[in-house]
C-alpha cells in the first residue's frame, strides 16, 4: 500500500510544485515513488522534463471516457517516475459535471496501481472537482504557505474543504501539517507571521512542521534546467530544508 501525499493550497504561486517535486525527487531516493501532476499548468511536468504531447496524461487516467489505466500513463524520467499532467485538465469541471463518480476517478485509478511506496501530488491554485478528486485519494495534505501578510487568506476555505471531504468521503484523510516556504528570515514581519501561522495550525488541530524551506536562487535555475534540485544543488539552504523536511514528514506519519 502507498502513502499519498497531496500538496495544496488554492493561493497561486506559493510554493506547491517546488515542494511536490522536491519531496518526491529526495522519496524517490529511498523507495519507490511516483509524483502526479495534477495541474494543468504542467509545472511538475515541466521540472520533471515530462512529454505531454503523444503520451498518455492524468487526462487520459481520469477524464477520457475510456479510463486508462494510471500505470500507462506513467512515464519514467531521469528525475523520476510522473503521470504528467496536460492543459486540457481545464476541462474537468464541465465533463465530470453530474457524474456521481467524478469525484472517485482519481482514488479508482490509484487503487488498481501497485508497487509505490510513496505517490506525491502536486494541485492547482484551486478548490475544484480535481482537487476533490485529490484530497479523495489521498492519505495526508502538506500545506505550504508563506510568511507574507497574506499568507493565511483562503486557509479555512481550504480546511473547510479538507474536512468536508474527511467526513463524507474519506476518513482517512488527515492534514499531516503547514509548511513555511520560501522564508528568508530577513524581516521582523516574517517572524510575527510565523507565530500567527502556528496559532492557524493549532486551530487547525494540525502543527507548522519545524523545519523551514529557505529561500535559495538555486531552486529557479534548477527548475529551469529541468533537474531536481537533490541533482543540481545538493548544498543549497533549499534543498537542505526539503531534505530535513522529508525526514520529519516521513517520522511524523509513522507515528
Ligand atoms: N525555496 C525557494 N527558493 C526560491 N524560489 C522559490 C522557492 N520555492 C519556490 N520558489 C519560486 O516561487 C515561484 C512559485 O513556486 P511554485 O511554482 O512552486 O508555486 P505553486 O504554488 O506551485 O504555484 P501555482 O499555484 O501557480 O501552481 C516559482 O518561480 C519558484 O521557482
Ligand atoms: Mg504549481
Amino acid at each position: 500500500m502507498s502513502t499519498i501525499f497531496v500538496v495544496a493550497n488554492q493561493k497561486g504561486g506559493i510554493g506547491k510544485s517546488t515542494t511536490a517535486t522536491n519531496l518526491a525527487g529526495i522519496l524517490g531516493r529511498k523507495a519507490k515513488t511516483l509524483l502526479i501532476d495534477a495541474d494543468p499548468q504542467c509545472n511538475s511536468t515541466s521540472t520533471y522534463d515530462a512529454k505531454i504531447e503523444d503520451v498518455a496524461t492524468l487526462y487520459d487516467v481520469i477524464i477520457d471516457s475510456d479510463k486508462l489505466p494510471i500505470a500507462e500513463a506513467i512515464q519514467h524520467t531521469e528525475n523520476g517516475d510522473i503521470v504528467a499532467s496536460d492543459p486540457l485538465l481545464v476541462k474537468a469541471e464541465k465533463m465530470l459535471d453530474g457524474d456521481l463518480e467524478g469525484f472517485y476517478r482519481l482514488k479508482d485509478a490509484l487503487d488498481e496501481l501497485d508497487g509505490y511506496e510513496y505517490i506525491v501530488i502536486d494541485t492547482a491554485p484551486s478548490l475544484n472537482i480535481i482537487l476533490y478528486n485529490c484530497l479523495i485519494a489521498a492519505d495526508k495534505v502538506i500545506i505550504p504557505v508563506t510568511a507574507d501578510s497574506y499568507a493565511m487568506q483562503g486557509i479555512s476555505q481550504l480546511y473547510d474543504t479538507i474536512m468536508s471531504v474527511k467526513k463524507r468521503q474519506n476518513r482517512n484523510l488527515s492534514i499531516a501539517g503547514l509548511l513555511l516556504v520560501r522564508y528568508s528570515g530577513r524581516s521582523n514581519l516574517e517572524k510575527e507571521t510565523r507565530d500567527n501561522i502556528e496559532k492557524t495550525a493549532k486551530k487547525m488541530d494540525t502543527k507548522l512542521f519545524k523545519t523551514v524551506i529557505r529561500e535559495c536562487i538555486k531552486t529557479k535555475e534548477a527548475q529551469e534546467a529541468k533537474k531536481l534540485l537533490i541533482d543540481y544543488a545538493p548544498k543549497c539552504n533549499t534543498c537542505l530544508d526539503y531534505i530535513d523536511f522529508t525526514a520529519e514528514l516521513l517520522k511524523k506519519s509513522r507515528k
